[in-house]
């Protein structure tokens, strides 16, 4: 059991674009005394507490740039929520002063790069000080983290065998993006420009599984092309360069209780005949085209300037609530016998859902430490909550997991 703090929970980054989404979750969710909201503008907080219907909640004045803030923040809370991102560019105080503090920490972070770097350089002292940091509890990656882990007590209860592959195809999907995630892919695809390294550990199935990973060769769907598993025309899915890695991480950190020659990969179904193939091919250049010209510093200024969102914008309250997703994962066992899980969720993924995951994380994290029963370390979502998140996010965060 961890000894009772001031709060249970800390939201910094409340004036973030999901942050204040976040900031109003909590405001139904929890009592004003038990959470706090953190940032580095008083008057911008203050704003957000009140139209959040927050005004009875604590703030705290807090740069990232201030280790010793983020310390006392962090002594304070049991659990602490980070928006503050791009994480590669704020992250990094955040998740050592929990780690310092023995302190819990969820995040949004997308960046399997920054990931690695905060593993190799905190893991140890966040076991140590029993701390739990937990990476990419949004859209990316808990539907494809936990949907797998889903079918695979399936696959246990039913064939008494795991899948040996596992596909996964998001069939319908509607939301957008916001300015924070926006700088968070522009800036990936600046540093690994930059830096070789980065452009090789990006390519790594297995980067964040540590020295000792299988080296299963690993399929990646990288354009359109006619899918016999969902039995139709598939395109390359943004989201898989971090959701792969996150799955096979939660495989390696609970012992490859999926096998350790488990197979993964994530593609979008565009539909059937022509009508599918030409959405797979318009989707398939438009990834390509964007990846390019992010690649290119003088085109993207230009994007920046006058196509993307910018920090603090994104999809409006309709839209968030006009959202959803539906996503399957077409498994396999060794001996051919095959399950479907879906995944569904309400609102828009990467806000109006992604505000319900990351809060309900927080909030299983900090009863599972006054319980006494929170691991310590660094994890994935799966292999810090296992069971415990999909009863979490099934009643409090409009996910359904059922297999079909
Ligand atoms: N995994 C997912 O599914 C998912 C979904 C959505 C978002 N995200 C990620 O979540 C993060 C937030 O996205 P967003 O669009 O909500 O971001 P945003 O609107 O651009 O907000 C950025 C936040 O960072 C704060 N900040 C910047 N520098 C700071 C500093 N030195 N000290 C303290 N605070 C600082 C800003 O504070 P001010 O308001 O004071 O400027 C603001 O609150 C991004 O990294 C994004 O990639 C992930």
């Amino acid at each position: 059991m961890t000894e009772k703090r001031k709060y249970d929970i800390i939201l910094f980054g409340a004036t973030s674009f999901v942050g204040q989404i976040i900031t109003g979750y909590l405001a139904e969710r929890l009592p004003p005394e038990r959470w706090a909201v953190a940032g580095r503008n008083e008057e911008k907080l203050r704003t957000v507490l009140s139209q959040r219907d927050a005004s009875d909640t604590d703030l705290l004045v807090v740069d990232a740039n201030d280790n010793s803030a983020l310390h006392t923040m962090c002594e304070q809370a049991s659990v602490v929520i980070t928006t503050v991102g791009p994480y590669a560019l704020y992250g990094e105080g955040v998740v050592a002063a929990c780690a310092e503090t023995g302190t819990g920490y969820v995040d949004l972070t997308g960046e399997p790069q920054w990931i690695k770097k905060m593993q190799d350089k905190y893991q140890k002292m966040a076991h140590q000080n029993n701390a739990q940091i937990v990476h990419c509890c949004g859209f990316d990656s808990i539907p494809s983290d936990m949907g797998v882990y889903f079918l695979q007590q399936h696959a246990q209860q039913e064939f008494q065998s795991v899948c040996s592959t596992i596909a996964m195809r998001v069939h319908r999907i509607k939301g957008g993006a916001s300015g924070g995630t926006v700088a968070s892919m522009l800036n990936l695809v600046k540093e690994a420009g930059k830096d070789k390294q980065i452009k090789k550990q990006l390519a790594n199935p297995y980067l964040l599984c540590g020295e000792n990973a299988n080296k299963v060769r690993q399929p990646t769907v990288k354009k359109a092309c006619y899918d016999p598993v969902s039995g139709a025309w598939i395109a390359p899915f943004i989201m898989a360069a971090i959701n792969t890695r996150v799955v096979h991480w939660s495989n390696s950190a609970m012992a490859y209780s999926y096998g350790e020659d488990f197979r993964y990969e994530e593609a979008m179904v565009t539909g059937k005949k022509r009508k599918g193939a030409m959405r797979a091919w318009t989707m398939t250049l438009g990834l390509g085209g964007f990846m390019v010209a992010a690649s290119v510093s003088w085109l993207r200024t230009l994007l920046e300037k006058y196509w993307l969102p910018k920090p603090g914008e994104g999809p409006s309250e309709k839209a968030q609530r006009q959202g959803f997703y539906d996503i399957r994962f077409y498994g396999e066992t060794r001996n051919g016998q095959r399950a479907v899980a879906r995944v569904t969720g309400d609102r828009d993924p990467g806000y109006g859902s992604t505000a319900k995951m990351l809060s309900e994380c927080a909030i299983l994290l900090a009863s599972m430490r006054e319980a006494g029963t929170a691991p310590s370390g660094q994890f994935s979502p799966a292999s810090c909550f296992g069971d415990a998140l999909i009863p979490q996010l099934s009643q409090h965060a409009g996910l359904r997991f059922e297999i079909v």
